[in-house]
């Protein structure tokens, strides 16, 4: 299979590309930068969609960029960067001649209104209520293929919680803090942490890149791309605490967060969702890294 992966330079593409390769599959990254096994997205504006069965789109401003201020600048590059090159691929695939079998872009969990009890999987109902959901609607809004022209196409999206990893994301960042015995809480600590090991993400994108069995539906199938364990920000604190043999006692105070993150984005630390993989489980996919011990292991090589 020949794939095409829009920003998969980045943490999650190098993963899924490792991923790819080794299962002998053919990978092609859109890049702003032009390089070895790269094609710009000025030429695929320009050429159109290069030959390929599977694409996927995980380009995307960090949203956890620590040297950036939240200000109207940030938040505009956080959504044009996704919407923009989302939107190219789309088009690109919509435009061509032989469509890839498989369209597939992660998108995010943020969807959901964070709430301390309430579950949500795939058929939950959802509307926009602050900038990181609005971001999400239209996200996913510009990944939908007109319908009718390229009817062979299947959609697929996947909402994905904070990918955990070593290589990047939030453990990056997080780490050294903990190593140094200054991790702890965020806020009450209460707050829901629906995460995913990125090895498994990677799985569930590599899934949902192979062809259909069956003509697929018109509209996209929504994935979330979560662990199956709930998770409260307090019991990662202490589970990677423990994992690393360091004390976890300081706490971050809310405001804190707030100041330092601007509080519209802090909202993704200090609240959050239970997010449940129903679908991607009755999807059938097998999680390696299922529960916060066996990730955060997997991450400290402990
Ligand atoms: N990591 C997480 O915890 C997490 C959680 C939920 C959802 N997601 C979503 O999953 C996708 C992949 O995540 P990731 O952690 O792999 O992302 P990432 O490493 O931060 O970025 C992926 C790629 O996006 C491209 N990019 C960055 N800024 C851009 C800009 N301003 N305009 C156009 N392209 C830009 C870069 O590719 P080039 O430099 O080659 O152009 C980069 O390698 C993203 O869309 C992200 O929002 C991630």
């Amino acid at each position: 299979m020949r794939v095409l992966i829009g920003g998969g330079s980045g943490f999650v593409g190098r993963e899924l590309t490792r991923l790819l390769r080794h299962k002998g599959h053919e990978v092609t990254v859109i890049s702003r930068q032009p390089g070895p096994g790269k094609i710009t997205w000025a030429e695929l504006e320009s050429h159109g969609l290069p030959p390929c069965d599977g694409a996927v789109n995980l380009a995307g401003e960090n949203l956890m960029n620590p040297l950036r201020w939240w200000n109207e600048s940030y938040k505009k590059d956080l959504f044009s960067s996704r919407i923009d090159t989302t939107k190219s691929m789309a088009q690109a695939i919509a435009a061509s001649s032989s469509p890839p079998h498989s369209w597939v872009l992660v998108s995010g969990v943020a969807c959901y209104k964070p709430s301390l009890t309430a579950e949500y999987t795939e058929d939950s109902e959802w509307t926009p209520f602050d900038v990181l959901s609005q971001l999400v609607k239209e996200w996913e809004a510009s990944a939908l293929l007109p319908e009718g022209v390229t009817k062979n196409t299947k959609q697929v999206v996947i909402r994905s919680g904070a990918v955990l990893g070593r290589d990047g994301g939030a453990m990056k960042q997080m780490l050294l803090p903990f190593w140094l015995g200054l991790g702890g809480t965020l806020g009450s600590g209460a707050q829901p942490f629906p995460w995913i090991h990125v090895s498994d993400l990677a799985g569930i994108i590599a899934k949902s890149l192979e062809p259909p069995a069956a003509p697929p539906p018109p509209s996209p199938q929504v994935l979330n791309g979560v662990a199956p364990a709930l998770s409260t920000n307090l019991e990662f604190t202490k589970e990677l605490g423990r994992v690393l043999r360091r004390p976890t006692v300081l706490p971050v105070p809310g405001f804190v967060m707030n100041a330092v993150m601007g509080s519209e984005r802090a909202v993704v630390l200090l609240q959050g969702q239970k997010v449940v993989p129903k679908r991607t489980q009755e999807a059938g996919f097998v999680y390696t890294y299922p529960d916060l011990t066996s990730a955060l292991k997997e991450i400290v090589g402990s």
